[in-house]
């Protein structure tokens, strides 16, 4: 794939570009807590985004899509947010660096990947965290890794428009192969796991049905989150986010919330116990409790938190049958994209074959499996 990409920079650009690769992620569990400052447990997948790119003497960002075949230019001082909806995502990215005070200069990019759009594995994510390593390299601006996080985040808040955790933009940065991020939103603070799945394997089964996550639900979400949060501290001072919230309080403090805001925090305080539950049995090498696990995420999602869809549903509901899943969840902002399930390997083979068929009876609608590998995080490409 690197190869396609620098040839068609050479021919569009000429010249010798440097390259950079980015990956999308996967979460195991930890859903729409990354926001309300909990705890996730992502992990970055061997589909990425890569970028070739080289400085071009003049005051213009010339930039290509190989997979769109698109070509988007703009002067360095003229950078904002424009209708291209691939390009914002590099354009947001430069603005941070313009933030910063560092003086833009002209470059040229081609970028490409193997990460399906809108399948909630953070293409949009790895697009950012590509360029933002990209730049640092190539204007020597010798960030840490955490800042182009921040940045990338920022972009997606101030060009995407969607009010977005860090979760995505971490995973992407910091994954490690083979390894499960463990990671504190509050605090930032992170451990690398090993996961063991032994006879088991991670299956994502896309659903086809694209979710728009600018679409104001995502941010609605989050607004909600926020409002609980305001009126739990009026009664509590010391929470400050739902992550410092006990059931018991919600409980207590049900007739004062909302009937909606209550369901969503609800959701939000049990999943984030979940996790660190998770946590521990995944070190007791408890697969089966784990993949439980995941079904209550799921139902949660889908009844309280109210982010998934009929066929989200539909696919993790058929798994219940099968005695070969230990787990299975929708994945990400929700809306449609994935599914993730841990699948007995040897008969991942018999579970694509009968969840496809049975989604394309049901929906109509041809589902894509993949079989993800645990990757390291973002990275030069050394040839
Ligand atoms: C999207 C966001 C993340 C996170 C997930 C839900 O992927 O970009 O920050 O909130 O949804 O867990």
């Amino acid at each position: 794939m690197h190869k396609n990409i620098k040839q068609k920079f050479k021919s569009l650009y000429g010249g010798e570009p440097t390259l950079f690769r980015s990956p999308g992620r996967i979460n195991l569990l930890g859903e729409h807590t990354d926001y309300n400052e909990g705890y996730v447990l992502p992990a970055a997948i061997d589909k990425e985004i890569i970028c070739a790119i080289a400085p071009n003497g003049m005051p213009v960002i010339r930039l290509h899509a190989l997979d769109l075949g698109n070509s988007f230019e703009i002067e360095v001082d003229k950078i904002k947010p424009t209708d291209s909806g691939w390009a914002n995502y590099i354009l947001g990215v430069a603005a941070q660096y313009r933030k910063m005070g560092v003086t833009i200069q002209g470059f040229d990019a081609v970028f490409g990947g193997d990460i399906p759009l809108g399948a909630g594995l953070s293409s949009s994510a790895a697009l950012e965290c590509a360029f933002a390593y990209a730049l640092d390299q190539l204007w020597n601006t010798q960030l840490q890794k955490l800042e182009m996080v921040k940045m990338a985040q920022m972009a997606e808040h101030e060009y995407a428009g969607v009010k977005c955790g860090i979760m995505d933009q971490f995973a992407s940065m910091f994954g490690k192969k083979d390894h499960v991020i463990q990671l504190d939103c509050r605090s930032l603070d992170y451990s690398h796991f090993k996961i063991a799945l032994h006879d088991f394997e991670l299956i994502l089964c896309d659903s086809h049905v694209k979710h728009s996550l600018t679409s104001s639900a995502y941010n609605e979400r989050r607004e909600q989150c926020e409002e609980g949060t305001r009126i739990l501290k009026g009664q509590f001072p010391e929470i400050n986010s739902l992550r410092d919230v006990k059931p018991e309080q919600l409980i207590a403090m049900k007739e004062a919330v909302d009937p909606l805001v209550y369901k969503r925090c609800s959701y939000v305080v049990h999943e984030n116990l979940r996790v660190l539950k998770a946590v521990e049995m995944l070190d007791a090498d408890d697969l089966k409790g784990f993949g439980e696990l995941m079904y209550t995420t799921h139902h949660g999602l889908s009844i309280d938190y109210e982010v998934s869809c009929p066929e989200l549903d539909f696919l993790v509901n058929f798994t219940e049958t099968l005695e070969f899943v230990l787990g299975s969840r929708m994945m990400g902002g929700g809306f449609g994209g994935c599914s993730i399930n841990i699948v007995k390997s040897s008969q991942v083979e018999e579970f694509i074959d009968k969840i496809s068929k049975a989604y394309k009876q049901n929906t109509g609608i041809d589902m894509s499996a993949y079989r993800v590998k645990i990757e390291n995080g973002t990275s030069k490409i050394s040839e």
